[in-house]
């Protein structure tokens, strides 16, 4: 299995696609390719990378049904620094987020102040 195309977008219009692999997760593979993403714990408990899926696309896994934003990632450990409501809003934790389909994120620290006060913050 191949990995996924993920674009990330700025608030100032800036984009960057890359291509995370089956073991990477989002932030792992943009510091390879060494874009620079916010990040802070690496274990899903901060907020610090987190990003807001705004569409994705095709499903290259040989399923017909493409994940929508809520549930276009899959996670490496449970994501305790978001509520169940933050993930159906698309929000992800990129540092341990393993995407499951093509799309594109909302990346910056701009995310995170939408997310809005985290308790674990
Ligand atoms: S860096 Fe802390 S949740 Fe991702």
């Amino acid at each position: 299995m191949s990995g996924h195309d993920v674009t990330l977008e700025w608030p100032d219009g800036r984009s960057e696609t890359v291509e995370v692999g089956p073991q990477e997760t989002v932030l792992e593979a943009a510091l390879r390719e060494r874009i620079r993403l916010p990040y802070d714990c690496r274990k899903g408990t901060c907020t610090a990378c987190v990003g807001r899926v705004r569409s994705v696309g095709e499903d290259h896994d040989g399923s017909d049904e493409s994940p929508d934003a809520a549930n276009a990632v899959d996670y490496r450990r449970p994501p305790r620094a978001l509520e169940e409501s933050d993930r159906a809003d698309g929000y992800a934790l990129l540092c341990i987020a393993h995407p499951r389909a093509d799309c594109r994120i909302e990346v910056g620290p701009m995310v995170r102040s939408q997310l809005g006060d985290s308790p674990w913050g």
